[in-house]
């Protein structure tokens, strides 16, 4: 069955000021829509109002799965209709571990709970694919990470828990060319498997290799333009300009 997560005049404001303007867009499951815009346009602004950070007051507008209207869940009910969002900067966890802190959010989101013995099974093969050292499943979430690492902690995470739509706020920055490889892999299988996914980024790479349903451009809030593969490939070679209207 297809989902489809929908925008509706979206406004959000933070810290007094409107950083999200009016924005309309909806993703059906299986699609990707890439997110492009320059530092401080508000992707990250609109990723975290989307997973109902508090920091983020919405102001205008709503956001729905299907008919269920999330605009006033708190970010645990949000992650149960089946919504993911990787953050650009992952905090670490003191005290809990990696394998622990993914259990215990499998089973907040899943009507099936696992016991400690069949959730590393599942573990064990999702960090196989990502090609994870298993000492990670150990060590306390994020805590001395390093960037690359920390990244593919968040692929895990999407592929354990597997959302019906997952916002990937710069999940492809940082990494080495292997790297890269593999976190592209992962967010292809999330894809394959019928997640809808919100990628913000600065790269092309994975775009191409992606073939992205819908790219939007972000300015100051709003989004400015929307297109195909052909805007992110504009843009990203020549700039956020505003010259070619
Ligand atoms: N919690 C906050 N408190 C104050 N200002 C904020 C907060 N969150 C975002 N902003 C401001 O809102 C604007 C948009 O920030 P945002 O992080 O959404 O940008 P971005 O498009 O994700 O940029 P980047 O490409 O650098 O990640 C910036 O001017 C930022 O300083
Ligand atoms: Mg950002």
């Amino acid at each position: 069955m297809k989902n489809t997560l929908s925008l509706s005049n979206l406004s959000v404001s933070t810290d007094g000021r409107t950083v999200v303007n009016d924005v309309s867009f909806a993703i059906t499951s299986g699609e990707v829509h890439a997110l492009l815009g320059q530092n401080g346009s508000g992707k990250s602004s609109l990723a975290n109002a989307l997973m109902g950070h508090p920091a983020y007051e919405i102001t205008g507008g709503n956001i729905r799965l299907d008919d269920t209207e999330l605009t006033e869940l708190s970010p645990d009910k949000r992650a149960k209709a089946g919504l993911f969002l990787s953050m650009q900067y992952p905090p670490s966890i003191a005290g809990v571990s990696l394998s622990n802190f993914l259990r215990t959010a499998y089973n907040a989101t899943h009507e099936e709970q696992l016991s400690p013995v069949e959730f590393h099974g599942l573990l064990k093969e999702k960090m196989a694919l990502l090609e994870m050292d298993p000492s990670f499943a150990a060590r306390n979430v994020n805590e001395g990470f390093s960037g690359g690492e920390k990244k593919r902690a968040e692929v895990l995470q999407l592929l354990v828990l597997e959302p019906s739509f997952a916002i990937l706020d710069e999940t492809d920055s940082g990494l080495d060319v292997d790297a890269r490889k593999i976190v592209a892999n992962g967010i292809r299988k999330a894809r394959e498997r019928g997640a809808g996914i919100l990628l913000i980024t600065h790269h092309l790479d994975l775009l191409e290799e992606l073939g992205p349903e819908a790219v939007h451009v972000m300015k100051d809030g709003s989004i400015e333009r929307s297109g195909r593969i052909d805007l992110a490939r504009e843009v990203i070679a020549e700039g956020f300009g505003t010259d070619s209207e």
